[in-house]
């Protein structure tokens, strides 16, 4: 099983990141992992110029090339972000916009995600949701939600530690389903 991990949050051991990596402690040892922080990456937000429709790829010459790569290794990919304004971290936001050009390489790709906030998360979901379902993945069980506000008070919130790695438990369940041959296995790049 081949995952990548995608942390969001500008803090690299804050709440989310804690959360990511309880979920990733309950993967199979067999499974390989790749982690991502993708604030520490230089990711512009999608230029909006279309050119990706033409070429096939993204011309921009960033750390999204390598990231490119990376997703199309993944058959898991995993999110983790910290709630901002709302929403997802704004390196997460840009990050899946350069995704844009890849659509249908993502499809059948298993998605889970945990999302560390205050308290209002609410569209960090829904654009976690959208992410997935526009890349017609297949979403690996609901998402986990902690609450915390500095860095290290989810240790607090033994829910969100519960519920990521309830979330990592279904999403190698779905993966399994999958490669069991009741239902097509996801292929990198198809
Ligand atoms: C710019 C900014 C905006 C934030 N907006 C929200 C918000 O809208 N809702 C919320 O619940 N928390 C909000 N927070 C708080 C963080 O989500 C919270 O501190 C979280 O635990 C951070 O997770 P992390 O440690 O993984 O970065 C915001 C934090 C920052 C820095």
């Amino acid at each position: 099983m081949r995952v990548l991990a995608v942390f969001g949050s500008p803090r690299k051991n804050g709440n989310s990141a804690r959360m990511l990596e309880a979920a990733l402690q309950t993967l199979p040892e067999s499974a390989e992992i790749r982690r991502v922080y993708v604030a520490e990456k230089n990711i512009a937000p999608c230029c909006a110029t279309r050119d990706c429709q033409t070429l096939g790829y993204c011309p921009v010459e960033d750390d999204m090339q390598q990231l490119y790569r990376d997703l199309d290794w993944a058959e898991v990919i995993l999110f983790a972000t910290s709630s901002q304004f709302g929403d997802v971290s704004a390196p997460l936001k840009a990050f899946m916009e350069r995704t844009w050009p890849l659509r249908g390489t993502l499809k059948n790709k298993i998605g889970g995600y945990v999302v560390a906030g205050r308290r209002y998360v609410e569209s960090s979901i829904n654009t976690l949701h959208a992410f997935m379902l526009r890349h017609n993945m297949i979403l690996g069980g609901r998402g986990a939600i902690g609450y915390g506000y500095h860095e290290g008070d989810i240790e607090n919130d033994p829910l969100a530690f519960e519920d990521a790695r309830k979330m990592a438990k279904r999403v190698v369940e779905v993966y399994r389903l999958l490669c069991s041959g009741r239902m097509e296995r996801p292929v990198a790049g198809g």
